[in-house]
């Protein structure tokens, strides 16, 4: 070690670009307090020369467009699994680099697996976070056992990089990219510039050698991807799993796609056999739901290009503590203090005497804004203690002087509505002019939350 020279650098978490001091403030990107320490040992023999050319086959020169030619018209490998096929606008890609991203233990490790039952193609599976003997019995609890699967507990990149080498996979799996390290960086593996480093040399290679790879990267508290921003910019595609653990539901959604729409979701179920494609979410969904409770109301979400039902729920009780206890769980909290605000000033209702706690079921997350009428609903109803039928849908975005704002998509909502059954559905008045009603089914327009309220909750105020 006579040779190495060992220095402190401040690494920024956004940008990946590295300072000799610390800053407030990224002198790169602007970021603030992004800076994190790194102590790095730099080999000052072996000092490697980094090529950032970000994983793009280089030509030495221009060529013109004309003659460009396609050596097969963009290949997709179906994975069988068309939740996940979908959401990836068609199938994996050869020559691409996907960041499966999500919490621990949401499935990630599990859906892979799952993948790798029909391709039938060579593929390489690396982890880094389980033994040979854990991802069998995982395998055989899943029923896969493709011959064509090659498994391998690494975590050294050049290590990984030569058996790809010599097994030439069609696919890649590195499970995951926070447990790979680069021997020449002293940083810890999951370290930013480690993370870096080792993205850079699997896109590397897999633009070199067009097999199709798969990066499992873990995300952090915050429920960002753990690493570098630049993580993100430098894959071809960025795909987020999400769900509330201690529940079934499972949201694959696309984040970034250099080959197709981010409007596409999969959603899975996750039982003992693995995770399973639901293809009717929202059957699902209302499945079980309770009857003639108050607090309850529906409402037609759109998920990318696909609409939904989401039930909401809201329990509000008279609080015993000085300041009433809000929770929110696939909400956002500020959106439900902004409809409780609306509620409070434009029709006099106290729910400062209240605790109040609003639940989307089936760990749903929802940030379409066509689910306000139905939050302001559940939330008076809960607080008068009056059910709303069991056939009521709301749609429909809330104003902060108690209009109802028009949405997106109507027709499409109220379609899916209509197919699951439900018979009332309340829209925008000014979104209704152009509106199909499908047979047995009462549109009925409204302008503000009071009618809204007058019609399903109580008239006395
Ligand atoms: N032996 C098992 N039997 C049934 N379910 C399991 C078993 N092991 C793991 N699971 C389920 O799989 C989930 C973990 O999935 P996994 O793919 O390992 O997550 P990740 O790779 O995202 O951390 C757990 O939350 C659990 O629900
Ligand atoms: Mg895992
Ligand atoms: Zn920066």
């Amino acid at each position: 070690m006579a040779n190495n020279i060992q220095k402190t650098i401040f690494v920024c978490s956004e940008c990946g670009n590295e300072h000799s001091k610390w800053y407030g403030k990224c002198q790169a990107c602007g970021a603030w307090s992004s800076l994190i320490e790194e102590s790095r040992i730099t080999k000052s023999s072996s000092a490697k020369k980094t090529n950032f050319s970000a994983g793009i086959i280089k030509s030495a020169e221009s060529i013109k467009m004309s003659n460009i030619e396609l050596s097969e018209k963009e290949t997709r490998y179906k994975t069988g699994i068309s939740e996940f096929d979908r959401t990836l606008g068609g199938g994996i890609v050869k020559g691409s680099v996907s960041l499966i991203s999500g919490e621990p233990g949401i499935g990630k490790s599990t859906l892979l697996l799952q993948i790798c039952r029909n391709i039938e193609k060579k593929i390489l599976y690396v982890s880094g976070e389980e033994s040979v003997s854990q991802i069998k019995m995982r395998a055989i609890r899943l029923s896969v056992d493709s011959e064509n699967l090659f498994v391998m507990c690494e975590t050294n990149i050049e290590n990984i990089l030569s058996e790809v080498d010599k097994v030439k996979p069609d696919i890649l799996i590195l499970d995951s990219i926070q447990t790979a390290y680069d021997a020449d960086i002293s940083s810890p593996p999951g370290s930013i510039t480690q993370t870096k480093q080792v993205a850079l040399a699997i896109i590397e290679k897999t633009k070199s050698t067009d097999m199709a790879t798969l990066i499992v990267g873990h995300v952090n508290k915050d429920g960002a991807i753990a690493g570098p921003k630049v993580l993100e910019h430098m894959v071809d595609v960025v795909v987020y799993f999400e769900g509330e653990r201690t529940t079934s539901f499972r949201i694959l959604r696309t984040i970034k796609n250099r080959f197709g729409s981010t409007n596409e979701i999969g959603v899975f179920e996750m039982n003992e056999n693995g995770l399973c494609e639901v293809m009717d979410p929202s059957k699902s969904l209302l499945d079980g739901r309770p009857k003639n409770v108050s607090g309850n109301c529906t409402v037609c979400i759109l998920e990318g290009t696909r609409p939904i039902i989401a039930e909401i729920q809201a329990l509000v009780t008279k609080s015993v503590f000085p300041s009433p206890k809000r929770l929110s769980q696939g909400v956002d909290f500020n959106r439900m203090s902004l409809i409780l605000a609306v509620l409070e000033k434009r029709l006099g209702y106290h729910f400062s005497t209240q605790d109040i706690y609003l639940n989307i079921v089936g760990g749903l997350k929802i940030d379409d804004p066509a689910c306000d009428a139905a939050i302001m609903l559940s939330l008076v109803s809960g607080y008068k203690n009056v059910p709303i039928a069991d056939d009521v849908i709301a749609i429909g975005e809330i104003g902060l002087a108690g209009e109802i704002r028009s949405v997106s998509f109507l027709q499409k909502r109220i379609n899916e509505a209509a197919r699951l059954g439900f018979k009332v559905i309340i829209i925008p008045k000014r979104n209704s002019s152009n509106i199909k009603s499908p047979d047995g089914v009462n549109i009925i327009g409204i302008k503000s939350i009071f009618e809204a309220v007058d019609l399903f909750v109580s008239q006395d105020r």
